[in-house]
């Protein structure tokens, strides 16, 4: 049966064509999430599983959530990787119940169906019966039930996976600016995960991708960063689309005019609490971590749609997952990394420095309750009514080289809008039937 969609849903309208008004129902509606499941997470899109160093060996598995749907991704004997969703084709029990671990077959504890490591049905007990007796129908074929599988693609050591036929190369949906972020952090050396951090935030799923591609709020919701000179308004920095405007690059660098501009910046936030240059830390080991990487590039954020992003903020290396709870709830898995070779105190900063992000960051700690303010507070607008996305201009949705902007939400909204197949200036399409 073709789900259905409410069409004439009050006030889910888009009046602007260039995104700079969204729909706060986009982030309140059961039917939006339901909508999402469809057209985004078993749709034509690649969706994060894992990192390949986290499943080295044949049979190592891990699980994870594409939309609301868990899947496992495990190594199968040949090296080659498979994910499958975590529900038994017989009746549909959960089949894995750990996070992580290894396995030599995928065996269900209610009937005891088991399945290859590549999700086929391989055994079924009493398939014939007991005694002459009972027993699979004669036409039953093992081979039409199999476990509902995803094709996976792998780039840089991410494993993806999607349930459509018609998503298009991996690579050509990771974009330009993505291939080349991943190969800066992940691929030039050979990265192994320090630690995994979950946190539940009582927001949106959507509202952490708008945060992770809006450099503006950096240097006003996080007064650690501008206090201790990680992030400055007055910073170099930008952003960089892809062609499809559905992945974002934010950047920001750090040049040899960041002492002037402190004392720019005393200037800009006086009178506004948010600073006080004569705050100090007592002991400061953890702003003072060298960058690893040459290249001068103090944060960069890669936001991959619809739920990953890759970041490097100051020297800490992090992928970062969104797991859509309903419209309200998002979990946020973060895999924590390091790199092959690092030295003993190289891995004891990155482990410092892992205290930015996370659910008690001293950075991150702010997003995760500005999204939980902003979710409490559209609950009871009006239908209609909407946020206004107008800093760093309107109109056209480009790259940047400035951080002042809210343009790669709009790039964000102009792709979710088409993959979900609303109109603008409408209520949604409906369904074919
Ligand atoms: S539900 Fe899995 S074997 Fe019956
Ligand atoms: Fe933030």
């Amino acid at each position: 049966m073709t789900p259905t969609f409410n069409s004439k849903a009050p006030g889910l309208t888009w009046p602007k064509e260039d995104f700079s008004r969204v729909p706060y129902e986009v982030f309140t509606d059961p039917q939006v999430f339901e909508r999402e499941n469809e057209k985004i997470f078993q749709g034509d899109v690649w969706n994060y599983l894992a990192h390949e160093v986290e499943l080295p060996n044949p049979g190592d598995f891990v699980t994870n959530w594409v939309g609301r749907t868990q899947v496992v991704v495990v190594r199968d004997k040949d090296q080659s990787i498979s994910a499958f969703e975590n529900s038994c084709a017989h009746r549909g029990a959960q089949l894995v119940t750990q996070v992580r671990g290894n396995m030599v077959k995928v065996s269900c504890p209610y009937h005891l169906w088991a399945y290859s490591l590549r999700g086929d049905l391989i055994g079924v007990p009493m398939a014939q019966g007991v005694n002459g007796k009972g027993g699979m129908p004669s036409g039953f074929s093992k081979a039409d039930h199999g476990l509902k599988k995803l094709e996976v693609q792998i780039h840089g050591g991410l494993i993806f996976g999607t349930f459509s036929k018609r998503a298009p190369n991996l690579q050509a949906f990771l974009g330009p600016h993505s291939l080349s972020q991943i190969d800066r952090l992940l691929v030039q050396r050979k990265p192994k995960v320090l630690g995994y951090l979950r946190q539940r935030i009582p927001g949106n799923w959507k509202l952490y991708n708008e945060n992770v591609r809006d450099p503006y709020h950096g240097s006003l919701l996080h007064q650690f960063q501008v206090s201790f000179g990680l992030q400055q308004p007055t910073m170099k920095g930008g952003i960089k689309l892809d062609a499809d405007l559905k992945n974002t690059w934010n950047h920001s660098i750090l040049s040899e005019t960041d002492k002037d501009n402190q004392k720019l910046m005393e200037k800009a936030f006086e009178g506004t609490g948010k600073y006080n240059p004569n705050m100090k830390m007592a002991d400061p080991a953890l702003t003072q971590v060298p960058l690893d990487l040459a290249d001068g590039y103090k944060t960069t954020i890669l936001s991959i749609f619809p739920t990953l992003i890759v970041a490097q903020v100051d020297n800490t290396y992090a992928i970062r997952h969104l797991r859509p709870k309903g419209p309200d709830m998002v979990e946020l898995h973060i895999t924590y990394l390091g790199f092959e070779g690092d030295t003993q105190k190289q891995t004891h900063d990155k482990l410092l420095t892992a205290n930015f992000i996370g659910p008690a960051g001293y950075i991150s700690l702010e997003d995760g309750e500005a999204l939980r303010l902003v979710q409490e507070g559209i609950k009871s607008r009006a239908p209609g009514t909407h946020e206004v996305l107008e800093m760093g201009g309107v109109g056209a949705i480009e790259d940047t080289d400035y951080l002042s902007q809210e343009i790669s939400i709009r790039g964000f909204w102009s792709h979710y809008h088409k993959i979900m197949d609303f109109q603008a200036n409408d209520e949604p399409t409906e369904h074919a039937q």
